[in-house]
């Protein structure tokens, strides 16, 4: 095999299920069922990247595109591989795919508590924009609104978030 990235991000296929689950039984109090896995993964107007390290799975994140805006759905990284960029790296290939599908903003809903993915949400130009009180049925917890406040092509401009990291593309 010739030298080269030993990581790349590729778009999820249905045989990486198991590994995506299992990164997520690592990560989230409530993870997602296995049915609900393949819908998110796999299923219409959803674009899901898989990140894969020495031919295993380290790092997940999707987005589902509704009504001309992109949603993420998740992003998770493998415990043993945080703090390393790879979320920000798959945040840029999602923004990128919003882009591509003429989206004109993205947004999510996070935990209240979790300060680290909305500190890297606010590191890619989004912004808090309002609370949905009780959200999270496992414990009652907030959810955080969060959207992208400049257009997703500023955003993704080469001076303002460069990748450094290693990487290969899909
Ligand atoms: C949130 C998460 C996806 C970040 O993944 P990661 O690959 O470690 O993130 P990165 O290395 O790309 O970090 C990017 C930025 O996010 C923020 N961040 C990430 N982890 C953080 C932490 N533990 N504490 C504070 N800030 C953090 C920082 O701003 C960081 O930038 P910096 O390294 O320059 O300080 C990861 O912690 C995770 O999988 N958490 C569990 C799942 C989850 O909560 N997902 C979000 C659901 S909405």
């Amino acid at each position: 095999m010739p030298d080269g990235p030993a990581v790349l991000i590729r778009p999820a296929e249905l045989r990486d299920v198991r590994a995506i689950r299992a990164i997520d039984a690592q990560v989230y109090p409530t993870p997602w069922s296995e049915k609900l896995t393949i819908e998110q993964t796999t299923g219409p107007g959803r674009v899901h990247l898989v990140v894969e390290e020495d031919h295993r799975i380290i790092a997940h994140g999707g987005i589902a595109l509704l009504d001309g805006d992109a949603h993420i759905t998740t992003i998770a990284v493998d415990p043993t591989q945080q703090r390393r960029g790879i979320a920000g790296v798959v945040m840029r290939h999602l923004f990128a795919a919003a882009l591509d599908n003429d989206c004109a903003a993205v947004t999510l809903e996070v935990r209240a508590s979790n300060t680290a993915a909305i500190a890297l949400y606010e590191q890619h130009g989004m912004e808090s924009v309002g609370v949905r009180p009780g959200y999270y049925g496992d414990n009652g917890e907030d959810a955080v609104i969060m959207w992208t406040v400049e257009p997703l092509n500023d955003t993704l401009s080469p001076n303002r978030t460069a990748v450094d990291w290693d990487h290969d593309e899909a």
